[in-house]
């Protein structure tokens, strides 16, 4: 199956730096994978992809069905700018008051208009219990067609930006769990990504496990790294 690589550059770069971004990235030759780049919101235009294997994503959109909504960005804003893929439920929003309900609202409007959600998940402490990530998915799916194919960002929240690594049995348990749930749910295929300090020095131990792609945060900033990643990763 060809290989997702989604950058997320959360509240990072500038103007500057998705320049050269954008310019390594146009270059990029790879065979059987697929780029996302997600910048935040206001960096959108400067997006100018000239490379069929790179697509535009971002990294959420509004709950809200009501235009009303101020602050609030709409799945017609964003097609308009290209954007195919949407970041949802990252942990990092859930911190922040990101309800499972929202998440579930954001999946419909996103399906609803066309855009491809990429839903995180993922346990808090190294400690918990993994049905919670299920559970997770239970919510973000409620009501959703099972004729999509879900891509799930599996994200330990505990090794987002701290460098630990779950161990890649862990992972495999994870997203083995994961794909069988979904086949339980109705969903007969899914793209399952890992996420969590991912970078130059471990991609190839990650990527040895039952994965089809990553969710990368640091090292997309680094664009030597990410290209080296992606190029890695697309000859394996
Ligand atoms: P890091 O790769 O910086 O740990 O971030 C992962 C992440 O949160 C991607 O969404």
């Amino acid at each position: 199956m060809r290989r997702l690589i989604v950058a997320n550059y959360k509240m990072n770069g500038d103007k500057k730096l998705f320049a050269k971004i954008i310019k390594e990235v146009n270059k990029v030759k790879v065979r059987d994978t697929k780029i996302v780049l997600c910048p935040p919101f206001v960096y959108l235009d400067e997006f100018n992809l000239k490379n069929k294997n790179v697509e535009l994503g971002c990294q959420d959109i509004t709950n809200q069905e009501n235009s009303k909504s101020t602050g609030q960005i709409s799945p017609k804003m964003l097609l308009e700018f290209g954007v195919k893929y949407v970041i949802i439920g990252h942990s990092e929003r859930r911190k922040i008051g990101e309800t499972d309900e929202q998440i579930n609202q954001k999946i419909n409007i996103c399906l609803n208009n066309k855009l491809k959600p990429i839903i995180c998940v993922g346990e808090e402490k190294k400690s918990d219990k993994l049905d919670i990530v299920l559970e997770q998915i239970n919510y973000a799916l409620k009501n959703i067609d099972n004729n999509i194919i879900p891509i799930i960002a599996y994200e330990p929240v505990w090794a987002i930006g701290t460098g630990k690594l779950p161990a890649v049995n862990r992972i495999n348990k994870m997203t083995r769990m994961i794909k069988a749930h979904l086949e339980k749910l109705g969903y007969t295929d899914s793209s399952i990504l890992y996420g969590g300090s991912v970078g130059i020095d471990n991609y190839k131990m990650i990527s040895d496990a039952d994965i089809d792609g990553f969710l990368l945060g640091g090292v997309s900033l680094r664009i030597k790294e990410f290209i080296e990643i992606v190029k890695g990763i697309d000859n394996e």
